[in-house]
């Protein structure tokens, strides 16, 4: 058994070792034999699912695996600018389902188009189209090496309209994606630069010099790019950004004005409501409030007082506070602290069972004096969230 595996992993081996000395010695035969090499190029076109496998695979692994070789080779100028753009992360190309988002332009005849533009700067210009305030067009060369460098691509720009940056002179932060339709696979195939690139008064034109090839748009073909005799169909995204217009400050305060606070609660054994809560006071700048319930809220009622501290403008934030209930004959205060974000629901900081009933009730002890009871808070600090 054990013998048998090793022995055919041996043959494949071989096997793909002679495969690639054959792709190897096809491609160079191609080279060479120039008048078939564009015969031998279109039937390797037929095989289109081929073609998007090498495509993925060279931008998804950056390898490329020998099967896809020859393609390879036929456009040299490919791969490395390929390459280059999985190396710098700044590109994105690859398929999506859902049409270009600001414009589209579709050519009954991508060559009639070609040829028409020669006497244009080889180039087709779209009507404006206004997508976040401004005017743009859409700009194609179907041409070999125009603009010049673009070599045997189709290159994409988009020029925003100047009117309104001559009358009022500013940066347009814009992410643009350039788009194409695919017939045989009823998909979009895109080109994206992840930074939004900026447009002013001295840079109104963007683009992709090197969208897709030329190849791709010959017609008879059937990578899909060029369909019912002849169509194409290019499209853009444009997706200006503004700059923000609200923001927030968050900071600590630890330094608090004015930071006790007292508050005597009278007449407090014939106190029947569930809760009581102060005037507010200030103490660091924001109004605060105490709350108390007498005979407890929650698991606190009927055995324990409840105390809380609140925000009287319902601020969230992190506080840090002593809460105390003060001995009025001596100085067995009961304190506690609270240390965090609110986290009793509706009453800020605080706690349910802050002092035991009994203990207010136990006249030995100076909770209760002249039927007068007294809580104190002392704010050391907390987080403020500034809107602007
Ligand atoms: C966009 O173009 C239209 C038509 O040319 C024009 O009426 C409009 O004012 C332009 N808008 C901007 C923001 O330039
Ligand atoms: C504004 O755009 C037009 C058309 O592209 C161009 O001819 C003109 O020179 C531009 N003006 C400025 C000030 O850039
Ligand atoms: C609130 O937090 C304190 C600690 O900061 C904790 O002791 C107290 O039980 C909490 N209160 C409630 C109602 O969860």
């Amino acid at each position: 058994m054990f013998k048998e595996e090793k022995k055919e992993k041996t043959n494949y081996g071989s096997i793909f070792v002679y495969c690639v000395f054959c792709f190897v010695l096809v491609v160079e035969v191609a080279r060479l034999a120039k008048p078939y090499y564009n015969n031998l190029q279109n039937l390797m076109e037929t095989g289109t699912p081929v073609v998007e496998e090498g495509f993925v695979d060279v931008e998804q692994s950056g390898v490329l695996p020998p099967c896809h070789s020859m393609r390879s080779r036929r456009s040299a100028s490919v791969v490395p600018a390929r390459n280059h753009e999985k190396l710098t992360g700044l590109i994105r190309r690859e398929d999506r389902t859902r049409p270009p988002s600001s414009y589209c332009v579709k050519f009954e005849s991508f060559e009639t188009m070609a040829k028409l533009v020669t006497n244009n700067g080889d180039k087709y210009e779209s009507r404006p189209f206004s997508v976040g305030g401004y005017n743009w067009t859409l700009i194609i060369y179907p041409n070999q090496n125009k603009p010049v460098g673009s070599g045997g691509f189709v290159s994409m720009y988009v020029r925003i309209d100047n009117s309104t940056l001559i009358a009022n002179p500013r940066d347009v932060y814009a992410e643009i994606t350039f788009l194409t339709y695919r017939s045989t696979t009823d998909k979009w195939h895109f080109l994206q630069e992840t930074d939004a690139q900026r447009f002013h008064l001295f840079r109104q034109e963007w683009g992709q010099l090197l969208f897709l090839e030329i190849a791709y748009y010959k017609n008879p073909s059937t990578a899909g790019y060029i369909f019912n005799g002849g169509q194409s169909v290019f499209g853009v995204d444009i997706l200006v950004s503004d700059p923000f217009k609200e923001w927030e400050v968050f900071s600590y305060d630890e330094n608090i004005r004015d930071p006790i606070t007292d508050w005597k609660l009278t007449r407090f054994s014939t106190r029947n409501l569930d809760s009581y809560t102060s005037e507010p006071f200030s103490s660091g700048g924001r109004n605060w409030v105490l709350k108390v319930y007498p005979n407890g809220v929650g698991a606190a009622t009927g055995n324990s007082l409840s105390l809380y501290l609140l925000s009287a403008s319902n601020e969230k934030g992190y506080v840090k506070a002593k809460l105390r209930v003060i001995d009025q004959k001596g100085s067995s205060h009961v304190e506690k602290q609270v240390d965090g974000w609110p986290n009793a629901t509706e009453n800020g900081w605080g706690y349910e069972k802050f002092i035991p009933l009994v203990d207010i009730k136990d006249t030995s002890k100076g909770f209760l004096v002249f039927d007068t009871l007294k809580v104190e808070v002392e704010i050391l600090s907390f987080s403020k969230t500034d809107s602007l």
